[in-house]
């Protein structure tokens, strides 16, 4: 039984004593008003509940029609809400007024009824409540409704773009919904399991100044401060760590983050992280107090006891997987072939920094010239970036079909295939060029083959904790270094001292201490441990390129703190939408997102972002270009 919720709302609550009317038509817009006076609950049951056990019992239900079927002397009508869907039954005979006004009922009008739960003569095996259905004495209709503009249905009709259009109406659908639910479960077990372990929420302010993560930021103009800008946080970084030497220990939050960055499938510009930060800890504390979170989540929302949570360092993910998130569902790993294949008088692997391989098994009678050319197409592709691929075919009956065959003998070949273990019925695709891009141009071929071979769609789940990232990326273009997590992430203990260098490979190669958590090849988090020394704080800003005047202008009030007593301290941040799409193997994270923006970080609903009036404008003291206008 629902538990009796007083659903008058205020608006009209407030406005009974401008109701005097003492034999309403029911179905006009007074009846909440009414039903409200008369104190009159809406439903005594959901249309999910209902079952045989019911049958004879007399029950009031409110909810969407979901569709109508008018067989001439009775008209049913399926009644949906958030737990189900059940038939009414609507009968010419016993009430012909009744059945006449059920059949003007449209597609997702709003009703409530009362009726009796009958049996039904042929059930639904489908349908929770597919056993029985209303006999309907007493129909209300408190809302009509235009048709929808696509099917409320699992499957729908609608379009991408129309969906977002009418969020209103796609959340309406069982599938949309169900995602929407799951959400909020994860958060309540996520706050349960962190308050268990001594983690106190705290919320941080929205108007800040620009904490890097390294996208844009979106900014917010002020009226009282004209020419000056709050920036909308892309994480909480700084405050996170703020509230460590305050003394808060182990915060967390469930916290909208901002970045105005290129939008994919598992990107929204703002999106939910999991923050949490913690003090007096090294990076194995924080490694397992998040593991001990993910399996509680696992386990709680979706039954699922994790397998281990292997630990890999950066370069090995790297030159094993092309990716800093292997999606470890398959093995399949990349084998560098320079010792193998180069100085044999072949130009392409012979003037190429890198050549490696992966091996796919059984495909090699498979795949015809044909579908060998479409690979290489898709492996030139400007998203992928390769210049060729070289592929073997290791036979069945133990022959050899490559495209390299002019330059290399079968015996050579057949070496090599032994000596990376490649069986008969395998294929070896190998890629030669630049060592960084042509192993992350291998990771996508891998992933792509994966796909083909089926292996993503498995349904377990394969945690992974990627550890030992480099502390600093260097760029050529703008000939600077940029942090590979962000500027407040420490060195690894053991390259401390390095951070004095002044040549530039040593400080490439310097280690951070920094983790990320990958879950099927997602990045679901990352974190680090900090720097809580100035001075360090301080060089590793010069590292960056920051003069000290810019660090003290930007990071000033951090690094103030440091100076008064910081604790060692150490964090992470989960991807909370990306944790929801995770774990129901989905790759976008748009539905478990109750309003999100498409590709152009448009509200296609509320149609934002908009221009603002010439007024606001003035106020805020902004000009803009007359070309925008
Ligand atoms: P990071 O930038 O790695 O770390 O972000 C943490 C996690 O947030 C998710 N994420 C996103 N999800 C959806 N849309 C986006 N645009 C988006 N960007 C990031 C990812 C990512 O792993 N302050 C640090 C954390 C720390 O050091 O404690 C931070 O924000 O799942």
């Amino acid at each position: 039984m629902l538990p009796e919720v007083n659903l008058g709302i205020s608006f009209f609550s407030l406005s009974t004593n401008i109701v005097p009317i003492p034999h309403p038509n029911p179905d006009n817009f007074l009846t909440f008003a009414l039903q409200n006076k008369r104190n009159m609950s809406y439903r005594s049951h959901t249309c999910g509940e209902l079952r045989i056990d019911h049958v004879g019992k007399n029950v009031k239900l409110a909810g969407w029609v979901q569709k109508s079927r008018d067989l001439g002397g009775m008209t049913f009508v399926d009644l949906r809400d958030r737990y189900g869907i059940t038939q009414l039954v609507f009968n010419m005979e016993t009430n012909a007024g009744l059945c006449e006004k059920a059949r003007s009922l449209g597609r997702e009008f709003v009703i409530m009824i009362e009726g009796e739960v009958a049996e039904r003569s042929s059930k639904n095996p489908d349908r929770a409540t597919g056993d029985i259905e209303i006999v309907v004495n007493d129909l209300q209709v408190f809302n009509p409704s235009k048709t929808p503009p696509f099917t409320i249905e699992d499957e729908t009709d609608g379009g991408d773009e129309l969906r977002m259009k009418y969020r209103y109406l796609d959340i309406r659908r069982s599938p949309v919904q169900s995602k929407l639910i799951f959400r909020s479960k994860l958060a309540i077990e996520t706050r349960k399991h962190l308050d268990s372990q001594g983690f106190i929420e705290v919320e941080t302010p929205f108007l800040i100044k620009s904490t890097p993560e390294g996208a844009r930021d979106f900014v917010v103009p002020s009226r009282m401060n004209p020419g000056e800008f709050y920036a909308l946080p892309q994480s909480p970084q700084t405050f996170k760590q703020l509230l460590m030497v305050s003394g808060m220990e182990r915060y967390f939050q469930i916290v909208k983050c901002f970045r105005d960055e290129d939008l994919r499938a598992d990107r929204q510009p703002e999106f939910t992280q999991i923050d949490c930060e913690m003090a007096f800890v090294e990076r194995e504390d924080v490694l397992n107090t998040f593991e001990s979170l993910t399996r509680h989540l696992f386990k709680a929302v979706i039954n699922v006891d994790l397998p281990d949570f292997p630990r890999m360092s950066y370069d090995e993910a790297i030159g094993k997987y092309g990716s800093d998130k292997p999606d470890l569902r398959f093995d399949m790993p990349i084998h560098p072939l320079n010792e193998t294949v180069k100085n044999q008088g072949f130009v392409v692997f012979d003037n190429a920094e890198y050549v490696g391989a992966i091996s796919v098994e059984g495909i090699a009678e498979e795949y015809s010239n044909k579908d060998i050319k479409k690979l290489t197409d898709w492996v030139q592709r400007p998203q992928i970036g390769a210049k060729g691929l070289v592929y073997i075919k290791y036979q069945q009956d133990g022959s050899i079909k490559s495209s390299i065959g002019k330059f290399f003998s079968d015996e050579t070949i057949k070496e090599w295939l032994d000596q990376l273990g490649v069986k008969p019925g395998d294929m070896l695709l190998i890629l030669a060029g630049e060592k960084d891009k042509t192993l992350k141009q291998l990771g996508e071929l891998r992933l792509e083959m994966g796909r083909r071979k089926g292996y993503l769609d498995s349904s377990e789940f394969k945690p992974l904790w990627v550890v030992d990232f480099p502390l600093l990326e260097w760029n050529d273009d703008s000939q600077r270094f940029y942090a590979m997590h962000h500027p407040f992430t420490a060195p690894a203990v053991e390259d401390i001292e390095k951070m004095e260098s002044q040549d530039r490979e040593v400080l490439k190669n310097l280690k951070a201490n920094a983790y990320d958590l990958v879950i099927n090849g997602a990045e679901i988090g990352g974190g680090s441990i900090r720097i809580h020394d100035r001075k360090l704080q301080q060089r590793n800003f010069d590292l960056l390129g920051f003069t000290p005047e810019e660090a003290e202008e930007q990071f000033g009030f951090l690094m103030g703190a440091f100076e008064y007593g910081a604790p060692p301290h150490g964090g992470i941040a989960f991807g909370f939408d990306r944790l929801c799409a995770v774990m129901n193997h989905q790759s976008s994270i748009r539905d478990f997102i109750a309003f999100p923006k498409n590709n152009m970080g448009r509200d296609l609903m509320i149609d934002a972002p908009a221009k603002i009036d010439e007024e606001q404008l003035k106020e805020l003291q902004i000009k803009l270009d007359p070309k925008v206008k």
